[in-house]
């Protein structure tokens, strides 16, 4: 945890207060915010210690931000950190969601959101996924952030029966394309990025059932037991993170994996609910 002096956060007020606000919908926006970003010292200084401690453990969480100036500090620190994605669905870099009932989306749903990386449907899927809490669950200790490690989870015993068949087993991985039809991309769940080296998870358990259900084939045995070993090795290497409002965090979406605790809502006289609410944003 990254936990900034009441001295940081005020330097950072300011630097917040030096940012343009435009809504991030092309490149063009996201290159003028990186341009004033580079120009704000304390904010350099934050994106080089989220980057450290990001290479050390797959994540940073980041407390203590001005309450002003959050929403405008969160792209900038992504444009310092990499190139933030706008998805196309969206238009947006900025991605806001929330909890409450008849959801269609998963990580708007009440249930536990399981264990999954970002976009593992792509063939080069976002590197970082970045989160600030706007405001946390009403219940605390629900609405948790899990994240798995992968390389600590293989650190050492790569040679693993079970983790060599993560290596090696491709699953197909569906995801809509522009046209509106489904592309699926076979992959095993853990594989090497080639030009460096470095781990490149990918899991998602209903994007690799739509995988299937599109090839008109089903998991065999030996694939569904991979896939169930593979979730019970990465959930003992969970780290539970409890989010309070205005936090960042900032995930490797290379080497680990996420999940979401289930989550609780405040039911108003009027029907209306209230729940956790988050802003997303994912950046190569
Ligand atoms: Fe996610």
């Amino acid at each position: 945890m990254l936990l900034l002096s009441p001295e940081v956060t005020t330097a950072l007020r300011c630097c917040a207060s030096a940012l343009p606000t435009e809504q991030l919908t092309d490149t063009a926006a996201v290159e003028r915010l990186r341009c004033e970003a580079l120009k704000q010292a304390p904010l350099g200084v934050l994106a080089s210690l989220v980057r450290s401690v990001v290479e050390e453990q797959g994540f940073a969480q980041v407390r203590g931000l001005p309450d002003e100036g959050t929403r405008v500090l969160f792209p900038a620190l992504a444009a310092l950190l990499g190139s933030p994605f706008i998805d196309p669905a969206e238009g947006s870099a900025v991605i806001g969601a929330h909890v409450r009932p008849s959801e269609s989306l998963m990580g708007n749903q009440l249930r536990h959101l399981p264990l999954h990386t970002d976009y593992s449907m792509l063939a080069n899927p976002a590197r970082l996924t970045m989160s600030l809490c706007i405001e946390p669950d009403p219940t605390p200790g629900w609405g948790a952030l899990q994240i798995a490690d992968i390389e600590a989870m293989c650190f050492g015993v790569e040679s693993d029966l079970d983790i060599q068949q993560f290596m090696s087993v491709a699953l197909p991985f569906a995801g809509r394309n522009a046209a509106e039809g489904v592309d699926i991309l076979e992959s095993p769940i853990i594989s090497r990025d080639a030009a460096s080296g470095r781990f490149l998870a990918r899991y998602h358990r209903s994007r690799i059932r739509q995988g299937f259900r599109v090839r008109g084939t089903l998991p065999t045995p030996e694939q569904s037991s991979m896939m169930l070993a593979f979730e019970r090795k990465a959930a003992e290497n969970v780290e539970t993170l409890h989010l309070q409002s205005g936090d960042i965090t900032v995930i490797d979406n290379h080497r680990t994996l996420h999940a979401r605790t289930r989550c609780s809502i405040i039911v108003k006289p009027d029907g209306s609910t209230s729940g956790r609410k988050m802003q997303f944003l994912f950046a190569h």
